[in-house]
């Protein structure tokens, strides 16, 4: 591929590169609708009905678990309850710091103050959504508890200098791999290096069970145990001395009906990732004489599962600036995005402090002996939101969708280029 003009861009009423809608995901099919059934015939036979922890629950777990190679996973209601249940395992004392990454969803950000504890963004390395090992050690102070990193975009943050930072200084480290399921780092799934990982399985994600749902996974079992008892109202799972509900927390348990879709979701999840990274790959190949567009694959060793591609623009090289660019290859067809999220920390509730009534707590609780008022600079984040963009890929892709996003992307950097 080269950069040479290659027609009128369709935003000044040229031809478009792709004509047809994308295809949809078809994430769910008969096999997903015979286990649902299948389960519903049992309840109806035997006049049981299916509810949770039940045998359908465990089984689903134990093949997650088994997908990652051992270790020991709860099935929960969703990714954020498993980010939440991740940290509770953890036992973090309230008014500590627990490190986040500056853009991600709010469910992984949103069970820190909640705990009552405060989150503190780690700026983006340059070039990735990621936190890197620098942001992270410029976040941390001595009240640092925990920090939460995530692979957003589906490609792994540089795991490897993280976790030699916090374990230095004895902090405990949830992987947020609610984007990541098969992604890889070093030859390793995410999610196995942390002490615990939370994992998202809604029905947007590369794995799902049914519509909700999420997954605590760690090969500590001590931490699995206390994650079984922060997620079901402290019932004291793997205690045979106690009795009584042994902690408080919520009702935040998966169920059968959720795990057999599971089940069937698991053994379609490498074929689907396999699709994926050959979609992915074949837009890398075809990007890769571009002269103003990059693509992030993550630091050395990361094996990215691709939850969306992220492109870089280089200013320098092209006459406008992102959102017209983005606009021009939109109007190609392919929906691209300019922007992923805005940081946490320009969110209403996070300004507002709007999370225990009007008190302000954990930020202004007494017991917190950092500056409640602090402000946080992103410089990384603000220079990736003018330089960063992106397109979701799935499964239901083919090369045809690939050669079309490379297509658009030459079509208008050579459109752009100075
Ligand atoms: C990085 C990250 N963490 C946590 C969550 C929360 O997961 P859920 O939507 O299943 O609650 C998401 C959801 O997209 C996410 O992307």
């Amino acid at each position: 591929m080269t950069t040479r003009p290659r027609g009128e861009l369709a935003i000044k009423g040229g031809p478009r590169v792709r004509k047809e809608p994308m295809p949809p995901r078809h994430l769910f099919g008969e096999e997903e609708k015979r286990a649902v059934i299948a389960l519903f015939d049992k309840s109806i036979e035997t006049g049981e009905a299916f509810s949770y922890n039940g045998p359908e629950e465990e089984a689903y777990c134990k093949q997650f678990a088994a997908f990652l190679g051992g270790g020991q996973a709860d099935a929960v209601n969703s990714g954020t309850s498993a980010v939440y249940v991740a940290l509770r395992a953890l036992d973090i004392e309230p008014f500590t710091e627990v490190i986040v990454p500056s853009v991600s969803d709010m469910g992984g950000v949103m069970p820190v103050p909640l705990m009552n504890c405060i989150p503190v963004p780690a700026d983006c390395a340059p070039g990735t959504y990621n936190m890197g090992p620098e942001q992270v050690e410029k976040a941390i102070t001595e009240r640092t508890s925990a920090i939460v990193v995530a692979h957003i975009a589906g490609t792994p943050a540089d795991l490897g200098p993280i976790l030699e930072i916090a374990r230095s200084r004895g902090i405990k480290v949830v992987e947020d791999c609610a984007q990541a399921h098969g992604a890889r780092y070093n030859g390793e799934y995410v999610g196995t290096f942390g002490d615990i990982a939370a994992f998202s399985t809604m029905s947007g994600k590369h794995h799902a069970t049914a519509a909700q749902g999420g997954v605590v996974y760690t090969r500590n079992e001590a931490l699995y145990w206390k994650s079984r008892r922060c997620s079901d109202r402290g019932k004291p799972f793997g205690l045979e001395e106690a009795e009584g509900n042994v902690t408080c927390s919520l009702n935040l348990n998966l169920n059968d009906l959720s795990a057999v879709v599971g089940m069937v979701q698991l053994k379609k999840l490498p074929g689907m990732l396999e699709r994926i990274r050959l979609v992915a790959q074949k837009v890398i190949d075809r990007c890769e004489p571009l002269q103003a567009v990059s693509i992030d694959q993550g630091p050395p060793g990361a094996e990215s599962a691709f939850w969306f591609m992220v492109f870089r623009l280089d200013l320098d090289k092209v006459s406008c600036d992102l959102d017209t660019f983005v606009e021009a290859l939109r109007a190609e067809g392919l929906p691209f995005s300019a922007h992923y999220t805005t940081p946490f920390i320009q969110h209403p509730w996070f300004k507002n402090r709007a999370v225990f009534g009007n008190s302000g707590y954990p930020w202004t609780c007494p017991l917190y002996t950092g500056d409640p008022n602090r402000r946080y600079e992103l410089p990384n984040w603000k220079a990736n939101n003018r330089s960063l963009f992106l397109i979701k890929i799935h499964e239901g892709m083919t090369l045809r969708e690939a050669e079309d996003i490379a297509e658009a992307l030459a079509k208008v950097e050579a459109a752009f280029l100075k």
